[in-house]
């Protein structure tokens, strides 16, 4: 069976990790995104898969070639202009002759996909839906169903006087070829409002398969954080490079740890990372290939990419820290601030709330207290 995954999208919500870097090759655990979308696959024996690419595709396509160093086959179909998720697998039609397995490329999930396909073939559908359970589903696209579990309605983001169900669409889709006959060509096109209030209307069968398997999509930053979180602390399943040297650390090689320094896990180390006298990491945390921290830091659940240089006594606590980026000594960078890639910031500065530097951006010393 063949997988289309959705990854042409801007990733807007993410920036300014996404302002060079598209959605799908953002780390996750030192790994890009998409390698953990991909491992889910192999998972269920789906070996042949389509991404739909249009926002910096040469990225996506470089890294991951005709998929063989991934163990499984790749090909790909390009939009000039973003034509939306419906218009996206429309125009991987004429590679689609079977029934065929949508992600949108942002979602980390356990699902049980081998059990989703199954159930699309005992309900003979001609489109099946994952529905996952949230604590807010204002926030999404809700989706209701019978008693047979087929699908009845969707409403985008209801109001809390009107929400029925705290199932909402969880990005993952089995269709079969024929229903897209019901999308136009060469125009923008969105499943969630076109394609499926279609099925639903057309009674064509159109089924919700309910999982509680683990799911979090990373569209902000919040979000990329606590994916990371779950993964480190063994919530979300994934694999990541690293071999385990001690209790929920993991490290590559070439890295240079002090014998002061401390580190309480969960943690990944990158390749030639350098960890300075009296240090402390303190997970779930990650440090990048080629990383450099100074004497007297503390890492706090922070993720930090690859080859940042912190100084003398830096304090980075749940924020992130983009590819190059260079912090002077001393200075605070803290709750969920996003300092993305080829950033220096100088010495006895205080970036808290949030804070999001563009790549790039320069800072002096003692310059910011935000
Ligand atoms: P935001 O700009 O932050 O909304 O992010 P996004 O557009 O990248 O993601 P969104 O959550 O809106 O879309 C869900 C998935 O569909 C993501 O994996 C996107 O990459 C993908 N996607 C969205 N629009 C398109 C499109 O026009 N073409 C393709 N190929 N994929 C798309």
């Amino acid at each position: 069976m063949k997988a289309i995954i959705l990854v042409g999208g801007e990733g807007l919500r993410l920036r300014p990790l996404t302002c060079n870097v598209p959605k799908p090759m953002v780390p996750v655990a030192n790994k890009p995104f998409l390698e953990h979308m991909l491992d889910n696959l192999k998972r269920h024996h789906i070996d042949e898969a389509i991404l739909a690419i249009c926002y910096l595709p040469d990225r996506i396509q470089r890294h991951f070639e005709d998929g063989s160093g991934f163990g499984l086959s790749l090909t790909y179909a390009v939009e000039e202009t973003p034509l939306g998720t419906g218009g996206a697998v429309k125009n991987a039609e004429q590679l689609l002759d079977d029934t065929f397995v949508v992600f949108n490329g942002d979602i980390f999930s356990d699902l049980d996909l081998t059990d989703m396909i199954a159930f699309h073939r005992e309900h003979k559908a001609k489109a099946t839906i994952a529905l996952t359970p949230v604590e807010d589903p204002t926030a999404y696209g809700v989706v209701e169903t019978d008693s047979q579990s087929r699908v009845k309605a969707f409403i985008e983001k209801p109001s809390r006087e009107t929400v029925t169900t705290n199932l909402i669409n969880a990005g993952t889709y089995v269709l079969e070829p024929e229903v897209l006959s019901l999308i136009p060509s060469g125009v923008h096109h969105m499943l969630e409002r076109g394609l499926f209030p279609d099925l639903v209307e057309r009674g064509i069968p159109f089924f919700g398969y309910r999982s509680n398997a683990y799911w979090i999509d990373i569209g902000v930053p919040q979000d990329y954080l606590r994916l990371h979180h779950d993964i480190l602390m063994g919530k979300a399943i994934a694999r990541f490079p690293g071999k385990s040297i001690a209790d929920d650390i993991w490290r590559e090689d070439g890295c240079d740890i002090h014998p002061s320094a401390k580190i309480i896990g969960p943690v990944v180390i990158g390749r030639d990372c350098s960890i300075g006298e009296d240090a402390r990491v303190a997970g779930p945390a990650v440090l990048g290939a080629g990383c450099i921290i100074g004497q007297g830091c503390t890492i706090d659940e922070a993720i930090l990419w690859q080859n940042v240089k912190l100084g003398a006594g830096v304090t980075v606590r749940s924020s992130v820290i983009g590819n190059n980026s260079a912090v002077g000594d001393n200075t605070w960078v803290s709750d969920g601030s996003i300092l993305s890639d080829d950033t220096v910031v100088g010495s006895d500065n205080r970036l808290e709330h949030g804070i999001r530097l563009w790549p790039g951006s320069t800072i002096g010393d003692n310059s910011v207290s935000f």
